[in-house]
């Protein structure tokens, strides 16, 4: 039995007809975030962080889901709104993504905490390689929206990142997007 192809048109808004939908509020990033007295102080009106939708397939070997996230503009303290980024639970498991409306871009990570930023816009297409942690950032004062394409046994692995976070914060000082050190991280 062949499955039946699918051509979705994804919305202006990021939205995808028929997926499935994912809120991730601030509340349900604790601990995330650097600051937590601009955390604690931003939760009273708890954001939307971002929204995914999600076409997904059974997790068999060979199959491929996609996704568009939608991370909307804002700040806890000096860092900006990030999703909260993952391993794959099946690690070796690579992922496409294409950048199409906003500005920001992606922290990658090594197991051994080694970090790559890559600047994404509409546009930018970004090569995830298997075993590379992986996080979106909005610097810009818009959603940021984005298609991510992966194979459907890829899963997701959350526990460490939530963790151990990754190595470099991603904030906005003198009105500038900067990569510093994270003073949290442990290896
Ligand atoms: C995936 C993609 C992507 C990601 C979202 C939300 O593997 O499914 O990387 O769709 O899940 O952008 O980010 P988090 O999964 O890290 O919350
Ligand atoms: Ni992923």
């Amino acid at each position: 039995e062949y499955k039946k192809p699918l051509g979705v048109k994804i919305e202006e808004n990021g939205v995808i007809p028929g997926a499935k939908k994912l809120v991730r509020r601030l509340s349900d990033m604790k601990g995330y975030f650097l600051d937590e007295e601009a955390y604690e102080e931003l939760l009273k009106e708890d954001p939307v962080v971002y929204e995914v939708y999600a076409v997904e397939q059974e997790e068999k070997d060979g199959d491929l889901n996609f996704a568009t996230t939608v991370l909307y503009p804002g700040k806890v303290g000096k860092e900006f709104f990030f999703t909260k980024g993952h391993f794959h639970a099946r690690a070796d498991r690579a992922e496409i993504y294409y950048g199409i409306k906003g500005k920001g871009g992606m922290l990658l990570q090594t197991p051994e905490g080694e970090v790559e930023w890559i600047p994404m816009e509409p546009g930018t297409v970004v090569y995830v390689p298997p075993y590379w942690a992986h996080r979106t950032v909005n610097t810009g004062d818009e959603p940021f929206i984005f298609l991510a394409i992966y194979p459907a046994d890829a899963g997701h692995d959350y526990g460490s990142i939530k963790e151990k976070g990754f190595a470099k914060l991603v904030i906005e000082e003198d009105g500038e997007v900067k990569l510093v050190d994270n003073p949290r991280w442990k290896e």
